[in-house]
Order: C-alpha cells, then sequence, then structure tokens
C-alpha cells in the first residue's frame, strides 16, 4: 500500500493505474477508522481495482475548535487497518496542501442543510461540500463510498454530484454498529467508560421510536417521549430528535411508505456529540 501526502504524487500514481484501464474507488474519511470505514473499504475492494482512502481532519467543516483540536488522529493505526484491508493507496494531505489559501468559494445546500447538523453546526456542509469536491477532483474515482450513519451528509453530497456532475457512482453503504447496538464512529474513543456503558441507549431509544411509529403511533407522542427518555439520563444533552422524510430531510407529521422515513438524532454525551439514525 502506498502513502500519499502530497497531491502530485497520488495524481500520478492515478494516472498511471487509469493508463491500464483500472477503476477506482475512494473512501474519503477523517481517520480515526473503525469497523465501519473498513466495511467501506471491503465494498470498494469487491467493485474497484484500485482503492485510495483519504484521511484528513477537514478544518473547514468544524464550526467549534475544541472539537477539531480533540478529534483523534490515528495516521498509523489508520494505515495499518486499511493496508490489511487490502487498499491501494492512502492520501493523507497536511491542511497546507489541501487548502493553500482558506477557499472563497461558498456552498449553500439550502433546505437540505437549515435543518438538524445543518442547523447546529453552522457552515458545516460548506466544509464538507468543498473538500469533498476537492477530494472528487483529485482522485477521478469511478465510485465514492459513504456511510448511511451521516445520513444528512449522504443527501448533501448526492445533491452536490447532481449538481456538479460529477462523473461518479455514490455508494451508500450501511451503518456499522458495535455488538450493543452503539453506531460505531471516530468520536466513541474520546468517550470515558461511564459515557460508553450509556452510549447504546441513544439505539435503543431510536429502535423503540421506530417501533411505536410503525405501530401507528402519534409523530409528535413520540417524538415527546424520546426527548423525555433522553432528558431522564442525566449525562445526556439532547441536541435533536426528529422524525425526517429520508429524501428532503424535512421534518414530517405523518409516516409515509415503507423506506421513506427516518428518525435521526444528536446527543452530546459529555462533551462528545454523537450522532444516528435509522431509516425505515
Ligand atoms: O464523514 C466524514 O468523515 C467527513 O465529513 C468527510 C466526508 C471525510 C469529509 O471531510
Amino acid at each position: 500500500m502506498e502513502v500519499f501526502t502530497s497531491i502530485k504524487g497520488l495524481r500520478s500514481f492515478l494516472d498511471q493505474q487509469l493508463l491500464q484501464q483500472k477503476t477506482i474507488g475512494l473512501i474519503p474519511t477523517m481517520g480515526a477508522l473503525h469497523d465501519g470505514h473498513i466495511s467501506l473499504v471491503d465494498a470498494s475492494t469487491k467493485e474497484n481495482d484500485i482503492t485510495v482512502c483519504s484521511v484528513f481532519v477537514n478544518p473547514a467543516q468544524f464550526n467549534n475548535p475544541e472539537d477539531l483540536l480533540k478529534y483523534p488522529r490515528t495516521l498509523e493505526e489508520d494505515c495499518a487497518m486499511l493496508e490489511r484491508a487490502g487498499c491501494t493507496a492512502v492520501f493523507a494531505p497536511s491542511v497546507e496542501e489541501m487548502y493553500l489559501e482558506k477557499p472563497s468559494l461558498v456552498i449553500n445546500f439550502g433546505s437540505l442543510e437549515s435543518v438538524m447538523e445543518g442547523a447546529s453546526r453552522p457552515g458545516h456542509f460548506n466544509g464538507v461540500g468543498i473538500v469533498v469536491s476537492k477530494l472528487f477532483h483529485i482522485v477521478s474515482p469511478h465510485r465514492a463510498y459513504f456511510g448511511q450513519k451521516d445520513l444528512q451528509q449522504v443527501s448533501i453530497i448526492q445533491q452536490l454530484v447532481a449538481d456538479l456532475a460529477f462523473n461518479l457512482e455514490l455508494i451508500v453503504c450501511p451503518t456499522i454498529r458495535e455488538r450493543d447496538g452503539l453506531a460505531m464512529s471516530s468520536r466513541n474513543r474520546r468517550l470515558n467508560d461511564t459515557e460508553r456503558a450509556i452510549a447504546p441507549h441513544i439505539y435503543r431509544i431510536l429502535d423503540d421510536a421506530k417501533k411505536r411509529l410503525l405501530s401507528a403511533e402519534d409523530v409528535k407522542t413520540v417524538i415527546q417521549s424520546a426527548s423525555e427518555d433522553f432528558g431522564s439520563i442525566k449525562e445526556f444533552t439532547l441536541d435533536y430528535f426528529e422524525v425526517v422524510n429520508v429524501k428532503t430531510l424535512q421534518p414530517v407529521s405523518t409516516i409515509g411508505a415503507p423506506g421513506t422515513n427516518a428518525i435521526c438524532v444528536a446527543a452530546f454525551l459529555g462533551p462528545v456529540r454523537l450522532i444516528d439514525n435509522v431509516v425505515f
């Protein structure tokens, strides 16, 4: 496996591969990899000749300097995991390599970003849109892989690909969970033992809400009791708990056809902000 820190080095490697008609899969990450990321690498290695994983903690998508500072950085371990998983190349640029200057472009995703993560983290999806566009230009992948855990990010990137005519296929892979239901996330490693023991309640409350909605309980009532459930566990500070249309991401007051509904949650456990969702 090759590790590149420069755009030029990676590009010339990929140009060689393209000359040989190789197909390229890209997995954009911010590192601190876990089995959820590795499931994306597995999907890519099955479908492409070359798998490139980018590891870049993108300052442009953090609106909280403390969160950026504390974001786990574990490049050596990440590379070992990626090599074992059969990744072909890692792209781990410095901030200066990715942003010679602060970008003046601002991407506004309209109603897709005015809710949930976009509302709680102003500027977050502008930063995601810019870095993902750059990665798509640098790598020119045939396929790019993202996890459903970041449901709103997936919608934003689908919009980006459609609006800017990126010539690639977006593949969305299912959320990978720990045995106790906690969605895998790089942020989980920042939880202390008490917080880690409590964290699976996020999925328990989501799953309970889904079952109640499927048994025709009223959306407002279900949201209210999920909020109370979070409120009853003192370590949680709930940011949002929303029942939305999976395409528009707008809140709904009644449940639609199977596969069109999502429940999305963000909650702080101590200082760590975790998100999760179920689509049904
Ligand atoms: O999901 C992430 O880890 C990041 O938002 C991404 C897509 C790598 C962009 O920095």
